[in-house]
């Protein structure tokens, strides 16, 4: 482990999309690619952090000096998240949670109808943030993102009262943007406080959050 500001800190980071199965070959995903929370893992190990990163199906390889649990649907990233969150001083949850997923996902692969129409059934998904935030073993930080397509400050503000986050990141999705890029935007707000980090590659984007997040974390816990 590297010696930094956040040396003997434990910290819990999501990343990627999540996969609900349909039938044993399809599932509802969306276009998370990790980038963003890998760049973190990454940030974080290299202030010193004890990082496990616990993601959905992605291409990437693991940072270096991260603990990773690669997980399927949000359920169970939701029970990677709680099994891992005691002694945890900061969580950050980057990943793409699917919100919903198939209530009755089929064991044999399902056929084509004659009809035009197919419907599916989907039930609603544990919110994991929410939970970690209400946890007795509550982590000193909980930072959350938010991805929107339109009024991202509007939105951003609610989910981090509605989510009971310390800190939420928030990126413009939509036409190409965030989901799969190189590059992100962040617009991050706090109570009392907001900071805009401009375009530059997620690697960057992730160095100066993490900054952030310890800078914030050192403040609460000096009071
Ligand atoms: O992976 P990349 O291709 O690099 O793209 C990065 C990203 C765009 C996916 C990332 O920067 C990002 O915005 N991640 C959060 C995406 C998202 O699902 O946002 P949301 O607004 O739907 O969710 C708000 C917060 O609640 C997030 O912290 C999310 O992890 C969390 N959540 C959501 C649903 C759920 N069931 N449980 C949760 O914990």
């Amino acid at each position: 482990l590297q010696a930094g500001p956040l040396t003997g800190k434990q910290i819990v980071i999501t990343a990627g999309p999540t996969h609900e199965p349909i039938d044993p070959v399809r599932f509802i995903a969306n276009r998370s690619s990790g980038k963003m929370g890998y760049a973190l893992a990454q940030a974080a190990v290299e202030l010193g952090a004890k990082v496990t990163l616990i993601s959905g199906p992605v291409a990437l390889e693991a940072p270096p000096g991260c603990n990773r649990i690669m997980i399927e649907t949000a359920q169970q990233m939701f029970d990677a998240v709680m099994q891992n969150l005691a002694g945890t001083a900061i969580y950050i949850g980057c990943a793409a949670v699917a919100d919903y997923r198939p209530t009755h996902p089929a064991s044999a692969k399902l056929k084509k109808s004659a009809e035009d129409d197919l419907s599916l059934q989907l039930r609603l998904n544990p919110d994991i943030i929410t939970a970690v935030a209400n946890a007795g073993e509550r982590p000193e930080m909980v930072v959350g993102f938010a991805a929107e397509t339109d009024d991202l400050q509007k939105y951003a503000q609610h989910k981090l009262q509605q989510k009971s986050m310390d800190l939420i990141a928030a990126n413009q999705v939509g036409d190409g943007r965030a989901f799969g890029q190189d590059n992100n935007a962040l617009e991050i707000f706090w109570e009392g406080g907001h900071k805009s980090l401009a375009e530059a590659p997620k690697l960057e984007i992730a160095r100066e959050l993490i900054t952030l997040i310890t800078e914030r974390y050192h403040a609460k816990n000096s009071i």
